[in-house]
């Protein structure tokens, strides 16, 4: 059995389709829909029995809290105690966009939606289908990635259909997402926002935004304390394990067609049967024989996140040994490429 899946146009939803899928939100089921980033897997964030379903659905470790996705910003007022001023900018300028803010939580936000912390992590996507969805179900809707847990998050309805199959209610397709990788989480409940998760909002854009910014898990500092670990609870999982050994190629941009090349050899040395994710740069130098994926130009980020997760799912089907994949630059969404990379290749 698969779940139902309807066409949604990704501009202008038609109304049947989002009043469709309101109903199964409004009576307790799940619905993955697009957004600008990758496909949520949707239900009532303020039904506990809904979310529920959602950590069956994944396969979801019960204390790692779910996004709750809103379409009109006054909403946070559903959700968050306060809004800390140092929030209001970011939200002004990102909202609606991809950028999740960790506010501290109403007592009305049930327990399951926040993983049991006193937080709820709040964010407006940019994507008129999300919209649409949750202006029409008239509920803030709670939704992670719609993969299954541990799996590349995924960016069309068919990944969707592939991890969850039957235990998806509806599906909504409104074709590709456009960013490709998941929001930025950003902790605004201390004096100086953490970064807890880099994603669609470059690190240096919300440095000018507020100033100082820490990176969580970035040296000595509250970042690395346990209790920020206990914040950030999804930095503890493995995700987008390929079942394929990965293979982090991270060189300076000169050397790195050269280091890729080297390390293609030495693992069919080894007598495995090797993809390579590459940059456009690099893939002239790719030896004849591997499984070739380009992602994109380096200089172009934005382009090479819209590609990643599809491709290492591509790869991972291919019955490979090995993947070798290209580092980038760390600029703009560059750091949430490396950051997706670094887990798949176990590094992290
Ligand atoms: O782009 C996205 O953010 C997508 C789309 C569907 O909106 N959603 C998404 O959700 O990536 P998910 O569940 O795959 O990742 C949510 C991340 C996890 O790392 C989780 O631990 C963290 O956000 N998170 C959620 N609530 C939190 C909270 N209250 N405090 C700290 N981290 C939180
Ligand atoms: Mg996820």
């Amino acid at each position: 059995m698969s779940a139902r899946r309807i066409q949604v146009d990704p501009t202008h939803p038609q109304e049947e389709a989002i009043d469709e899928a309101a109903s199964v939100l409004a009576s307790g089921g799940l619905v993955a829909f697009p957004t600008e980033t990758v496909y949520g897997l949707g239900a009532d964030a303020l039904d506990a029995g809904a979310v529920g379903r959602i950590f069956k659905a994944k396969g979801r470790p019960a204390d790692n809290p779910i996004i709750v996705h809103i379409a009109d910003a006054r909403d946070v007022g559903l959700l968050a105690a306060e809004v800390p001023s140092q929030a209001l900018p970011l939200i002004d300028r990102w909202w609606p966009g991809p950028l999740t803010l960790v506010l501290p939580a109403l007592d009305s936000v049930p327990a399951v939606t926040r993983g049991g912390l006193r937080t709820v992590a709040v964010r407006m996507p940019a994507h008129k289908v999300a919209l649409a969805l949750i202006r029409a179900s008239g509920c803030p809707v709670a939704a992670p990635s719609a993969n299954r847990s541990g799996r590349p998050s995924p960016t069309t309805a068919r990944h969707v259909i592939e991890d969850l199959g039957a235990s998806v209610d509806l599906v909504l397709d409104g074709g590709p997402t456009p960013v490709g990788v998941e929001s930025t989480v950003l902790d605004v409940t201390g004096p100086v926002p953490v970064l807890l998760r880099p994603g669609g909002v470059g690190l240096e854009a919300l440095e000018a935004a507020v100033g100082r910014v820490i990176v969580a898990g970035a040296g000595p500092g509250p970042a690395d304390t346990g209790e920020m670990l206990a914040r950030s609870p999804g930095t503890r999982y493995r995700h987008y394990a390929p079942r394929a050994r990965v293979v982090l190629v991270d060189a300076p941009a000169d050397e790195s067609p050269a280091r890729v090349a080297e390390a293609v050899r030495g693992l069919w040395e080894q007598g495995l049967r090797v993809g390579v994710m590459v940059t456009s740069e690099s893939a002239p130098a790719v030896p004849a024989g591997a499984v070739v994926r380009v992602m994109g130009r380096r200089a172009d980020p934005a382009g090479i996140a819209s590609n990643l997760f599809a491709q290492m799912r591509e790869l991972d089907e291919a019955g490979l040994g090995a993947i070798v994949a290209e580092g980038i630059g760390e600029e703009g969404v560059g750091r949430a490429v490396m950051d997706r990379l670094r887990r798949a290749a176990g590094v992290v």
